[in-house]
């Protein structure tokens, strides 16, 4: 597979992931005018914390915004809301098929609890409770993967929040011009020496990610490139995080050159990290050098916050695609998640 041969992407990506890619710009602006519409019946500025609950690549969008606004933000992933849930607190529930059972679920038990709720979605059965329950539903545009459309569901809320001064500052005319620089540097048509995400890709061909990122900081960045390469790139991919895996993982590099033999790690910075963190990383790499450990650095793009780390991110979302590519699967398709459902159907 040559990553610069569109012909073979074509034919590898019948459903288009890599244009879902170069077209992540327009998804973008299209997301910030969806934000701009909404109209909620409650002010946010009232609530002291939201609590966003979804799956996989729905949830993502909690962790982003805990990640980027100044207002407290926690991600719930179950059945179940957590027990310090109170109507304090904004229940967002994001789930981009509106059909996922642990998302409806966790909505029910926030609507019982009594908290305020506000849905996101592109139908399904979300948009059927919410009409019935008069909660409020921000529509999204159907006919992608749930993990192909983070744009369309956190442009939305980010512009929402930045409405109610909740969001720092958010210069949005600026930030989508920087990720439309990026979508340049790193789109299909680029060559492979000009294009970062498709280098590091020939990379790790053939090898086992380990993706480090730190609390606090690139932790969401690190667990989206795990969760991409393993839906993308249909192989296995393992992440943690500074300073909890000085603890107790950076021990299992003992024995680590000898049983990891296609194992590679790779280590996010964005120049946002604590001192520690930093020095934690640079003895981390004396360590992997003489323990013949094969490693590598990602470095996020230039810009303010929201561009390093959704900047990060989408570096992170070609780099699985391009490995995907490289592993000569189709990008798309989730087999074996579909295949889990249905037998969870048949049992439950
Ligand atoms: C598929 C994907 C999955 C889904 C998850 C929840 O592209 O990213 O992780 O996001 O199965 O489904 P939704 O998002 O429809 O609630």
């Amino acid at each position: 597979m040559n990553l610069d041969n569109s012909e073979q992407i074509e034919e590898m990506d019948p459903q288009g992931m890599v244009e879902d890619l170069d077209t992540f710009p327009d998804q973008c602006r299209e997301a910030v005018s969806i934000g701009e519409e909404i109209r909620l019946p409650f002010d946010l500025e009232k609530f002291d914390r939201a609590l966003v609950t979804g799956m996989g690549g729905s949830a993502i969008v909690g962790d982003l915004l805990s990640r980027l606004l100044d207002f407290p933000v926690e991600t719930n992933r179950g059945y179940h809301l957590p027990k310090t849930a109170r109507p304090d607190d904004l229940l967002i529930a994001v789930s981009y098929s509106g059909n996922t059972e642990e998302t409806l679920s966790a909505l029910r038990d926030g609507q019982r609890r009594g908290m305020r709720s506000l849905c996101l979605s592109t139908g399904g059965k979300m948009e059927s409770y919410c009409s019935r329950r008069s909660v409020s539903l921000v529509k999204i545009p159907t006919g992608h993967q749930p993990r192909a459309s983070t744009g369309y569901m956190l442009f939305p809320l980010l512009k929402l929040f930045d409405e109610a001064g909740l969001a720092g500052t958010i210069d949005f005319p600026r930030l989508l011009d920087e990720i439309e620089g990026m979508t340049d540097s790193w789109n299909s048509s680029v060559p492979t020496e000009r294009n970062e995400p498709k280098k590091l890709a020939e990379a790790f061909a053939g090898k086992v990610p380990i993706i480090y990122g730190t609390k606090g900081n690139t932790r969401v960045v690190a667990y989206r490139w795990k969760t991409q390469i393993n839906e993308n790139a249909k192989q296995p991919a393992f992440w943690n995080v500074f300073p909890e895996l000085n603890h107790n993982e950076t021990v299992g590099y003992q024995l680590g050159s000898e049983l990891m033999d296609n194992g590679k790690v790779v280590m996010l910075k964005n120049g946002l990290d604590l001192e520690k963190n930093e020095l934690r990383m640079e003895i981390m790499e004396d360590i992997f050098r003489d323990e013949g450990i094969d490693y590598g650095l990602a470095r996020a793009p230039k810009g303010d916050k929201f561009s390093k780390v959704i900047g990060q991110v989408y570096f992170g979302d070609y780099f699985s695609v391009y490995l995907a590519l490289l592993n000569e699967v189709d990008p798309s398709p989730v087999k074996l998640i579909e295949n889990f459902k249905s037998r969870l159907k048949k049992k439950g």
